[in-house]
């Protein structure tokens, strides 16, 4: 199917971000550039719905990693010979990618990491320990990940500090009156989630930074499920950290970053130990790197930044605001399809949602609607999303949820009411 969907600025006759216009979206051309999407499941073409999860990389990926291990391989930093020089290269060169796809002022803005879990974890630890303090309080929202929780009562266990959650309602939006209410003079920290990988639902960010910023708070946001669909300028939202997973956003598994302001870098403490974070090391004393590289101990994933790199020029050179788009009616189009399906409830109606729609059949348990589903060759993904205090929040132990990306289409999403349908005659 070919979409011909154009983002308000694309229609307007403005660039995107990228500053390349491109003309309609091509979905077909761009489905064709994952490889993996091409197989059979059980017999039936593949319907890949589990992008919230993981993404599939396209060839341009694919292609990037392939072509540094079989040309450029070397470690990073510390060689002066040429294969080192070109991993160097390669390196750097995809941080400052990165810095430019999340509009940072400074390519030492960004930390290499595994993924938005270490990324939170590091700033839960090192910026943690530097500010948290007995009695000082750290808040959170009800529909944070778990990744985005279980590091920050670490640290308040570490300070003595104490957790307040800012509570969602019944559509899965933040309250953010209560938000406002629970900010105070001991507010040191607010960790907040973009977009909720269990419920869609789009933060007000920029809001929540100025009320927080207004309090005297730093704010760290959790961009996992929001930097694959829209454009993200942590310059313009004025947060003080932003974290997300290369995995998401078509880029390969085991790799991430963090965005921090860079005095807030320079001010933190590093949080592990190793080669390459030091500019000299006696037994008596250690003298760090600066940042990032006092934050990257140990031979980083190169590898990895290389891929990351590549898959955000290629989402730059489709134009981001054009995705975001495209995914924007692609979710309108599968929240009708879904509510014609008799028995079928969404978990999460919040007004501004991105990338992913949770449900529950009547009478039918999630697990069995997704594994009913594989049969017929549509992967979505079931369970509590490492989002249990949001499963807690609705009453329920787990969703099925359906999660889109720029390959997906309309077809796709009939094959997923279709296989619903199949599911409730399983059940029937
Ligand atoms: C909102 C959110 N935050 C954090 C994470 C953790 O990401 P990772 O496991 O790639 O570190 C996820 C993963 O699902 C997520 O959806």
């Amino acid at each position: 199917m070919t979409a011909t969907v154009q983002s308000a600025a694309a229609t307007a006759g403005h660039p995107g971000a990228s500053g390349v216009d491109h003309g309609p979206l091509d979905t077909a051309a761009l489905r064709a550039q994952f490889p993996i999407l091409s197989q059979s499941v059980h017999g039936k073409p593949l319907v890949y719905l589990d992008n919230a999860a993981t993404t599939q990389k396209p060839l341009a990926v694919l292609d990037a990693v392939d072509g540094y291990y079989r040309r450029d391989n070397a470690n990073v930093h510390r060689g002066v010979h040429t294969l080192s020089e070109r991993a160097t290269a390669a390196f750097e060169g995809a941080r400052s990618e990165v810095a430019r796809f999340v509009g940072a002022r400074d390519s030492s803005e960004i930390v290499f990491t595994r993924g938005a879990t270490e990324a939170l974890n590091l700033v839960a630890m090192s910026f943690g320990a530097m500010v948290l303090r007995e009695g000082d309080e750290v808040l959170l929202t009800e529909m944070e990940h778990h990744s985005n929780i279980v590091p920050w009562q670490m640290a308040c266990a570490r300070s003595g500090a104490k957790l307040r959650v800012a509570p969602i309602d019944d559509r899965g939006e933040l309250d953010l009156d209560a938000f406002e209410k629970l900010l105070g003079p001991r507010t040191r920290i607010v960790a907040v989630t973009h977009v909720s990988n269990a419920l869609g639902t789009v933060n007000p960010v920029a809001r929540i930074v100025a009320l927080a910023h207004a309090a005297g708070a730093k704010v760290v946001i959790d961009g996992a499920q929001a930097l694959p669909h829209a454009a993200v300028d942590v310059a313009a939202l004025d947060c003080d950290f932003y974290a997300f997973s290369g995995h998401k956003v078509y880029a390969p598994m085991g790799v991430g970053a963090l965005y921090a302001k860079r005095e807030l870098l320079d001010a933190m403490p590093p949080w592990q130990g190793g080669g390459d974070m030091i500019l000299s090391v006696t037994f008596e004393k250690t003298l760090y790197n600066v940042a990032p590289y006092k934050f990257e101990a140990g031979t980083p994933d190169v590898g990895g930044a290389v891929g990351l790199g590549a898959a955000l020029r290629w989402l730059s050179e489709i134009g981001i605001e054009r995705v975001a788009a495209y995914e924007r009616e692609l979710l309108d189009y599968a929240e009708k399809a879904l509510l014609d399906v008799p028995g079928l409830g969404l978990v999460g109606t919040a007004a501004d949602k991105a990338g992913v729609h949770s449900f529950m059949l009547d009478g039918i348990h999630p697990h069995d609607v997704g594994t009913i589903l594989d049969h017929h060759g549509v992967a979505i993904r079931t369970g509590h999303h490492c989002a249990q205090p949001v499963m807690q929040h609705f009453g329920i132990a787990a969703t099925a949820r359906a999660s889109f990306a720029v390959y997906n289409n309309r077809d796709d999403i009939d094959r997923l009411v279709a296989g619903l349908l199949a599911v409730q005659e399983v059940f029937a």
